[in-house]
């Protein structure tokens, strides 16, 4: 994406946001997460504690666990349930209100899925060649690429506007993802009648939280906290968390990545600044800021990690929160499709 678009993008999502606050009525959120794992501390402060913002807001606020998303880029949906599962609970734990929010699963809404054939015929295949995300995922998947993942960007698409979604919060590289959205509903509306919104990304204003080791947060890389971690796994992890020999402590990001990331997270828990952080300890070296970065987390952690126990006594409760998400959203999807049978004169 050129820097002009990004520019474009962030104005927009700027206005947006200030918008939010004074109008939250006119606005649709949809977002959702793959269910590969638990969420940890970079999703935490990356995008679920924007959406409890927004749905506390009064924004109408849908949430899709992506669960064909899963083999867009892997061969296995080993787990799939219990990570489903988890990912209900995690969200419920940092604050997401079922009674405000849809929670719901991509496989579960069968006319979000139909809407994947008059869209594909909207897109072509170079639009679908270049999209820079898809061309990320496949070479780092290592496999070749499927049709899936070709045409993910239709599928998201297709997650947004059934429920005529029209701000997305997203990271940086979900942006082309919005942007064939956008075409997509602009070519439906105009060959056929308006009927979906053309939706914009919301950029997340948080510091993208770096992984312990300087590098993103990320399952796979092993430098992930988890949210459902305990006390003592959190302590473990942050403890064998590389810095360097350096002594004195510094906020450097460039030349210290495993020092300065411990020091981003305990400012992200703390509300502190890094170079404030890293004045206090100083001299005390990497032992005594390990020890302030876990207390930090813990304690942050503490009354979410505390709901999370709650709700894992009460799996029924979790299971029925998801059969009222998926019948809620199939509703929606049935009314968005018949809209769709008529646009294009398919009722019979
Ligand atoms: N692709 C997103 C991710 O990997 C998850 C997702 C699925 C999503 N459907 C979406 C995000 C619709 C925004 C809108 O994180």
């Amino acid at each position: 994406m050129s820097s002009d678009t990004f520019q474009a993008s962030k104005k927009i999502s700027d206005e947006i946001k200030a918008d939010l606050a004074v109008n939250p009525g006119k606005y649709i959120m949809l977002t959702g997460d793959r269910p590969t794992g638990r969420l940890h501390l970079g999703h935490y402060f990356g995008t679920i504690k924007e959406r409890v913002k927004l749905q506390e807001l009064g924004v109408t606020t849908r949430i899709i666990i992506a669960d064909y998303q899963v083999i867009t880029d892997r061969d296995t949906t080993a787990n799939i349930a219990d990570n489903v599962h988890n990912m209900v609970i995690d969200y419920m734990a940092c604050g997401i209100d079922p009674e405000k929010t849809i929670i719901f699963t991509h496989s579960a809404i069968p006319a979000l899925n139909q809407l994947m054939l008059p869209f594909l015929s909207l897109c072509t295949e170079a639009e679908l060649m270049r999209n820079p995300t898809v061309k990320s995922e496949q070479e780092a998947s290592g496999h070749a690429l499927t049709g899936l993942l070709l045409t993910y960007p239709v599928h998201q698409a297709c997650d947004i506007l059934f429920c005529k979604g029209n701000v997305v919060p997203v990271g940086k590289d979900q942006l082309p993802h919005i942007e064939q959205t956008r075409q997509i509903a602009r070519r439906f509306n105009d060959r056929y009648a308006p009927v979906f919104p053309e939706p914009h990304g919301l950029l997340t204003e948080a510091v993208e939280i770096p992984g312990l080791d300087g590098r993103k947060m990320s399952k796979s890389y092993g430098n992930a906290i988890s949210l459902s971690a305990t006390a003592e796994e959190t302590a473990k992890l942050i403890k064998k968390s590389k810095t360097d020999s350096e002594r004195f402590i510094t906020f450097d990001k460039e030349n210290r990545p495993g020092v300065s990331a411990l020091l981003t997270t305990a400012a992200l828990c703390t509300g502190r600044s890094e170079v404030e952080i890293a004045e206090e300890i100083g001299n005390d070296g990497s032992g005594a800021l390990k020890k302030y970065v876990t207390e930090a987390v813990n304690e942050y952690l503490a009354p979410i990690r505390a709901r999370r126990e709650e709700l894992m006594q009460d799996m029924d409760y979790v299971r029925d929160v998801l059969a009222e998400g998926n019948r809620k959203a199939n509703e929606i999807a049935n009314a968005t499709l018949n809209e769709v049978r008529e646009a294009m004169g398919m009722v019979y």
